[in-house]
């Protein structure tokens, strides 16, 4: 049966039963009776369905609170029809909530900034990051204007001048910021920001080291160059000053040999495809190798003591050998004849430590913190004199942080200088009974 007919059929009942109470009327007592009986039937059936219009109208303005009853005839579809309306949109809306709660939760996980600006760019919502980025607030900043809450000139340049397809590289304080604007919609731009502080740093500690280096590797050139160019122009030169000569060449070419083995240490050791080694360490034997090398070094000038009172090492043997042979040549090379160098191998709480103590020339508190600077040196003339590259503590640093380890440097001027090397005890052995 169509949607009509099951509409007007039970209407047309209705219609024919008002009809035939009025005819019974009519039949029992006279037409009058029965006209008036049908008429206030009938309008019983219309109040009736003005009372649910009226509930139907109130419902609509207010249709969280009012409830709707079961309903007579056509409106207990009409109202059941309404109820599923109501509920499927707010199906709908529940999860167009939940969608747009997700989104957000999504953009505030980004790792870049992201702004979304109306189309004279006033703030209308932006991420976490864009907040730690830019300094931007969307509790404070919201519907200003994105021009007046960053106020770079060249932000404001690249905003004015619309060459949008190419990003701008933003300074602003400490931070160094790729941003790009990109329209979207109609009336809408999205800003993107994205931090390369740390790749900008890394950057130009790239650009320093090859600076540095390239200069560490051309005074001893130039001096070989310069010894090369007289023993051209004067070949009759005595015997002993030729050899004078190839005497120092022979050392600038050490120093650069020095210089080149320990960039290639240091590259190698800050390669990720290079994990350190995973072997037994035997502390005595190394340790005493390592007395033996500084014994050697100072040549009976300071009187070097070892103690050992400590467990053996997981890790590279080659590795630890380096760094700590370092900070023994160190110690003597900056200590003056007849000074003590004390090496000392033992438990300390949860740590093991090593300590390399010498009774030195010591070092002025600010330069602690950049000694493991590649080539920072305290006295440049010093480290070249005796040997040094000014690389030593910079390997010595990446070779404990490949084991988990720290460095600690004490100092007093004059006094002496203690490096210490600490291991967690995860990657100490326990001690062979
Ligand atoms: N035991 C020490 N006493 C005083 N100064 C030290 C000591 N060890 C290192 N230094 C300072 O730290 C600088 C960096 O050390 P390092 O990286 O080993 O380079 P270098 O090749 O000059 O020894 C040295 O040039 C020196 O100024
Ligand atoms: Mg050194």
């Amino acid at each position: 049966m169509s949607a009509a007919a099951l509409f007007w059929i039970p209407v047309a009942v209705r219609l024919a039963l008002v009809g035939s109470a009025g005819l019974a009327g009519w039949y029992v007592w006279n037409l009058t009776i029965g006209l008036a009986i049908a008429l206030f039937v009938l309008t019983l059936m219309v109040l009736t369905q003005l009372g649910y219009m009226f509930q139907l109208s109130q419902w609509l303005d207010n249709p969280e609170e009012v409830r709707l009853s079961d309903g007579w005839g056509s409106w207990t579809e009409i109202f059941a029809k309404l109820y599923k309306l109501r509920r499927e949109e707010q199906k709908n809306r529940n999860e167009l909530v939940e969608w747009l709660a997700r989104f957000r939760q999504a953009m505030q996980q980004l790792p870049d900034g992201v702004v979304i600006m109306d189309d004279v760019l006033s703030l209308e919502w932006c991420n976490a990051t864009a907040e730690a980025q830019l300094g931007l607030s969307m509790q404070k900043d919201k519907g200003m204007r994105v021009t007046n809450l960053i106020r770079s000139p060249s932000f404001i340049d690249y905003i004015i001048l619309g060459r949008y397809d190419e990003p701008l590289s933003l300074a602003l304080g400490e931070r160094k910021l790729i941003v790009r604007l990109i329209p979207f919609e109609k009336h809408r731009q999205i800003l993107v920001t994205h931090d390369v502080t740390e790749v900008e740093r890394l950057e130009q500690m790239r650009r320093d080291f090859i600076a540095n280096a390239s200069h560490e590797l051309r005074t001893p050139l130039t001096v070989i160059n310069g010894f090369l160019e007289i023993a051209v122009a004067e070949p009759d030169l005595d015997a002993g000053t030729r050899r004078q000569h190839l005497q120092l060449m022979a050392e600038q070419g050490q120093r650069m040999q020095r210089l080149v083995e320990d960039m290639l240490t240091l590259t190698r050791l800050e390669s990720v495809d290079f994990p350190p080694r995973e072997e037994v360490v035997d502390m005595r034997q190394l340790l005493e190798q390592v007395k033996a090398e500084g014994e050697a070094l100072s040549a009976g000038r300071h009187e070097i003591t070892l103690s050992i009172d400590g467990p053996d090492l997981k890790g590279s043997q080659d590795e630890l050998r380096s760094a700590i042979s370092n900070l023994v040549s160190n110690a003597v090379r900056y200590t003056p004849p007849g000074g003590r160098v004390q090496i000392v191998w033992r438990e300390d709480g949860d740590l093991c430590r090593c300590d390399v103590i010498d009774s030195g020339i010591g070092i002025r508190q600010e330069h602690i913190a950049r000694l493991t600077e590649r080539f920072y040196r305290v006295d440049k003339s010093r480290s070249r004199e005796t040997k040094g590259t000014g690389l030593g503590l910079a390997i010595v640093k990446h070779v404990l942080m490949r084991h988990q380890a720290q460095l600690n440097i004490e100092s007093e001027v004059g006094k002496g200088s203690c490096f210490s090397l600490q291991f967690p005890r995860s990657a100490t052995l326990l001690r062979a009974a």
